[in-house]
């Protein structure tokens, strides 16, 4: 049986960072994020007994990512109670060297694609639980719009789920690349990292009074509320890093220089505010009526190499256009 999903990516607008534990990927803190409608994975899974191997493709390649695949795989298989041998073959639509986390989008669409070809019927919330064990945004990216994710201490109970619809507010979130090159320290050795940050344990503390003022704000639609909220909360994660042990330091000059163009614009009544992951690159986010005038702006600057217009997006569908 061969299915198809498209899953959009996600960016947490309330990060998580550090994980309680790292085999089921339990979050040390819940996260509030939203989707993106231009970063999106499309991923069809076959598990047939014709096939010899397993065998995981992405964009037209062997996937460096096989073993982690197949890994998800195995879930899948343990709860349909199948041993089937698999086919995958996944491709995204944005360049795969554009330095943009794809695991999200990825995991979320082979949850779905995978759940759907080994004939199990989970509801959005167990999707949220599997797709969570593959890499722990992936969660976020099963329901629509802006989501929810729950911290907690029982697998069963940690999944996302929907807070807003994606056409709530017509937001928008512009990703400047500023760098294509893989980043020294992946995001999972990093957040092994993150409990050694002093101010670590304050964070933590906080973050339930934080994602109670993000819901206000999106609510309300209260675009400079949420810019300065979400622009803050970006550099207390970087704050975080920086003085992890050994310290993290993910930006690069440009990253700098970005954040420093876009206070100006601030300054000259354009209202766009930042948020960062676990990189150099930067989302920022303004109101659709800004987009356009953001994206020249943006373009016209020697340190972005690239640009990619984003607007909030429904979740993980299944589709009929099968990749193979
Ligand atoms: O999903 P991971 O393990 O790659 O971690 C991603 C963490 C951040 O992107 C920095 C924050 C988040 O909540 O997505």
């Amino acid at each position: 049986m061969k299915a198809t999903a498209i899953a959009p990516s996600n960016i947490a607008l309330v990060k998580y960072w550090g994980k309680k534990d790292e085999i089921l990927r339990l979050p040390q803190n819940s996260s509030f994020s939203v989707n993106l409608d231009n970063l999106i994975t499309q991923t069809t899974v076959e598990f047939s007994d014709d096939l010899r191997d397993d065998e995981v493709i992405f964009n037209g390649q062997e996937s460096k990512n096989k073993e982690r695949v197949l890994n998800h795989i195995g879930r899948i298989r343990q709860i349909a109670g199948i041993k089937t041998k698999t086919k995958v073959v996944t491709s995204n639509n944005f360049p795969a060297a554009a330095g943009i986390a794809s695991s999200a989008s990825g995991f979320a669409a082979l949850t779905l694609a995978g759940a759907a070809a080994a004939k199990i019927n989970l509801s959005e919330k167990e999707l949220s639980v599997l797709a969570r064990q593959g890499s722990g945004s992936a969660c976020r990216s099963i329901p629509p719009g802006f989501v929810e994710w729950f911290a907690a201490d029982k697998s069963e109970d940690s999944y996302a789920v929907s807070r807003f619809s994606a056409r709530h507010w017509d937001i928008c979130d512009i990703v400047a690349i500023v760098s294509n090159e893989k980043k020294d320290v992946p995001s999972t050795a990093g957040q092994k990292l993150a409990q050694t940050s002093p101010f670590f344990k304050t964070r933590i503390a906080n973050i339930p009074q934080k994602i109670e003022k993000i819901k206000n704000c999106v609510a309300e639609k209260n675009f400079r509320l949420f810019g300065e909220l979400i622009e803050s909360e970006a550099m207390e994660l970087h704050a975080i890093m920086l003085t992890s042990t050994p310290p993290l330091v993910y930006w690069n000059p440009e990253t700098v220089k970005l954040i420093k163009f876009i206070e100006n614009w601030r300054r000259q009544g354009l209202a766009a505010y930042c948020t960062i992951d676990a990189g150099p690159n930067l989302h920022i986010f303004t109101e659709s009526q800004n987009a356009k005038i953001l994206a020249e702006n943006l373009a016209s600057l020697s340190e972005v190499k690239q640009t990619i217009i984003n607007r909030p997006a429904e979740g993980a569908k299944l589709s009929d256009r099968h990749l193979f």
